[in-house]
Order: C-alpha cells, then structure tokens, then sequence
C-alpha cells in the first residue's frame, strides 16, 4: 500500500513550497475554475463526497483537486502516468486541506498500482480518471464498492474508448461521463493542447528546430490535427499517415502529404505517434529511417512505437540527453526516443502538459460534471454518458465572459425557424 507523497520526500516543505508557487501561477490563468471556485465555496455543493482521481499530477491538475475539495469533497489523487508527476505540485497538493497525494514521479508498476490501491481504499463516491485506471481496478479487484459509487468523468480519448469496450461487454456497472468528447474538451484540449505542447516539449528537449524537418504526423484525428498545423506553422514539410480514409482524405485536402507509415519512414526527421493504437511504427519502419530521426508518442500509451523491436535491433542504447535515449543500430545509425515512448508533452523532464487556457476549460468541464454527478447522478444508468450539452455551454460561456467576448444570441423568429420544418424556401 503506497503512502502520501510527502511522507517520502527528503524536504517536504521546500517541495510544498515549490509547488504551491506552481499551482498559484495556473490558478492565475484559470477564470473558469475561479468562478467555479465562487460558486463552489458558497453552496459546498461535494459536502460528504469522496471523490478519487487518477490524473496527470501537475499544477494545472492540482487546482482541480483543490477545487472539488473547496467544495466540500475529500479528495484522494494519483497519478495516470508514471512519468507525469510534478512532485512538488504532489506535494503541495497533499498540503491542501481535504486532499491526499500519492502521486510520485518515476515509480515502477508496482508502486504505480499500489497508489491507485491508496486512492481506492479511500472508497471514493465519485471518480475522476484520465485512463480508466480507476474504473478498471475498481472493477476487477473492489466490486464490492460498486453500489455506493455515484459514477464517474474520463478526460481522455483512450479512456473513453477503453469503456466504451467495457460497456459494450457488459461490464461496466456504474455512469462515466465521457468528458473528452465533449466540444469544450476535445475541440481545444486534444487539438489546440496536444499540437502546442507536444511541439514545444520536443523543441526544448532536444534544442532543436522545427524548420524546414519534415514531421510524420501519425494519425490524424483530434491530436495529430493539432499536432500537424501547429508544425506546419513552425514551418516544417508535415507527412500525415492514417488508417481511416476520411480522415487521410482530409489531411489531403489540406495540403499534407499522405502517405503509409512504411514510406514515410524513410522520408521523416520527427515522427509524433498520436493514435492511441499499438504497433504503429514498427521493426520495418526503423530499417528504413534516416540517421538522428527523433521518435515521439503523444497518445495516451507507451504502445505506439515499439520499443521492445527497436531495443532488439540496437547493439548501443545510451541517454544522449535528458529525456532522448539513443538506439544505435548496427549500421551506425542512430534514432532518438524521446520519453521512454511515453505521452511527450507530459513525460519529458521539462515537461509542462497543456498550456493552462486549454487545461481549464478541459478542468471546468470536469468539475461540472462532478457537481452534475453530486445533483443527478442517480438519474444516469450504468454507462457511458455524453456530458449534457447545457454544461458544456456553460463551461464556454463563462470562458467567454473572462475573455471578454461578446457573441450574438438567437431572436425568437430565428430560432422558431430554426427549430421549424414548415419553412421552406
Ligand atoms: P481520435 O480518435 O480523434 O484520432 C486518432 C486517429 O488515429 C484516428 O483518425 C484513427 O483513424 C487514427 N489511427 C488509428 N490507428 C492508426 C494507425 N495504425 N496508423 C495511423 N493512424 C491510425 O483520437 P484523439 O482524440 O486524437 O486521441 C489520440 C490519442 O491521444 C489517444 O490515446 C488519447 O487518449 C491521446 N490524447 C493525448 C493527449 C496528450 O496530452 N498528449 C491529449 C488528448 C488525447
């Protein structure tokens, strides 16, 4: 059983510190969660709520937690990614009244497991996963905790398809709210979100530049989109590689070159997987691709790029930075993994996440729908539920108001025509 992270830090205090410094920078950019804050410190609408979290622990995450804890919930977090922890937000966040952290930077499967263990055994009401982590171990190994759980949110597109699975067989026994698929979320989060961050973790990492590389976008759903323009605007050649022929139609039209993974490979400088797919670049792909290629994952798993085939190949491994391992073949050719394979824009050593804009609108849809969850739970089946469209629009219109933005509203004659199959032309 794992323990709060500040029982195994060596100066918990300087890490709080740290932080809490993090965590006040975020807040600062995230009018969503402060009007939510407004809302939540007067009506503490989680009061007598446990709500458990499997999340990427950094600053933006943390001012989540501490937001459901403002109103009024016990909160019990960990992390969705070995790699992703900030610890000094995990701690800081464990400091924060009604909120325990297990998460920890750089822990091994077993330690990993044992802390979503911790956040179960605080037999939450309510949880809040980017994976399923929590679903799936609630399922297989504390069934008993089932009927007394009001249900669930999942932020990311794998997750959502992981109990999409679950709920088609049968087997998922409690509501989630897909929250990724909502506009809100994956509109800006997945595209806007995953293209900034993915691209300025890889640039900073390796101190290099984006111009005039060709970039292998695999995939081109909500990630690779972002993925592909914001490289394009960096002014790289950008290579879109799908399975999907919508979608390899698209990046056609807007003027990408399309192509199969096996031909791309030997064209490509950087290549970002975000198809949250196994296998996606494979021992046939390495055989072909240029000395100094870089190697990046934004999708959710370490399953993209198939690390355990390229290790085979190599006869040297060796970190050539931090953050980028060195796989030299025999040939003397060297192809650079950044993350270990993992999600880039999170597992890198300099690794930010999303930048805060886009978390908070992602985080207003979380909370949101945890209150939804509080107020109506018991009105959703067991499944998975699209977020109601009310709070999605709730969610931007605040964003909007903090923005300062004002928008046109429907007169009644156009929404009596809009919503009419009488008027023709
Ligand atoms: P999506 O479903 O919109 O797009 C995935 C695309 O990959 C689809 O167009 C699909 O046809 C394509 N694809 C599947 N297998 C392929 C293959 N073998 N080769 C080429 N293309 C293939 O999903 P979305 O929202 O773009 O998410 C993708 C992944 O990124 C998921 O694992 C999701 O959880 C993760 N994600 C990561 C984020 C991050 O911060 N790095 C943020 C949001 C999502």
């Amino acid at each position: 059983m794992s323990t709060p992270i500040t029982e195994r830090l060596d100066d918990p205090e300087a890490a709080r510190e740290s932080g809490r410094r993090k965590m006040d920078w975020a807040r600062q950019h995230m009018p969503i969660l402060a009007a939510l804050r407004e809302e939540f410190e007067a009506d503490r609408p989680f009061a007598g709520e446990t709500v458990g979290m499997a999340m990427h622990v950094e600053a933006k995450t943390a001012v989540l937690a501490e937001l459901v804890a403002t109103g009024g919930a016990e909160v019990a977090i960990t992390g969705c990614n070995p790699l992703s922890t900030h610890d000094d937000v995990s701690a800081a966040l464990d400091a924060v009244s009604g909120v325990t952290s297990y998460a920890e930077r750089g822990v091994d499967d077993e330690a990993y497991y044992a802390a979503i263990e911790a956040v179960i055994e605080h037999e939450p009401s309510i949880t809040v996963d980017d994976g399923m982590d929590l679903v799936a171990a609630i399922h297989e190994d504390y069934p008993e905790l089932i009927n007394s759980i009001v249900g669930g949110a999942e932020e990311t597109t794998t997750g959502v398809h992981r109990l999409r699975a679950m709920d088609d067989d049968g087997e998922l026994d409690y509501p989630v709210f897909a929250v990724n698929d909502t506009p809100m979320k994956r509109l800006f989060d997945n595209v806007h979100g995953t293209g900034e961050s993915s691209l300025a973790s890889i640039a900073m990492t390796t101190n290099l530049s984006w111009a005039g590389k060709t970039v292998v976008v695999a995939g081109y759903g909500h990630c690779g989109k972002g993925v592909a323009k914001k490289a394009a605007g960096q002014n790289a050649d950008v290579v879109v590689t799908e399975v999907e022929p919508r979608r390899a139609l698209e990046a056609h039209m807007e003027g990408y070159d399309v192509m199969p993974m096996r031909e791309a490979a030997s064209v490509g400088d950087v290549f970002v997987t975000t198809t949250g797919n196994r296998d996606v670049i494979v021992e046939e792909d390495f055989e072909r691709m240029a000395d100094g290629v870089l190697l990046a994952n934004a999708g959710h798993f370490d399953i993209e790029v198939d690390l355990d085939a390229l290790s085979d190949l190599a006869v040297d491994t060796y970190e050539a930075r931090e953050g980028v391992r060195t796989y030299e073949l025999d040939d003397g050719r060297r192809l650079n993994v950044l993350a270990e394979g993992r999600l880039v824009n999170l597992a890198t050593p300099i690794a930010l996440g999303h930048p805060v804009e886009v978390m908070d609108q992602s985080f207003g849809i979380q909370a949101v729908v945890v209150r939804e969850l509080v107020e109506r739970g018991g009105e959703y089946a067991p499944g998975v539920h699209d977020v109601p469209d009310d709070l999605d629009r709730e969610v931007a219109e605040i964003k909007l108001a903090a923005e300062g933005v004002e928008f046109d509203e429907l007169t009644d004659t156009q929404r009596e025509y809009m919503d009419s199959w009488q008027h023709g032309t």
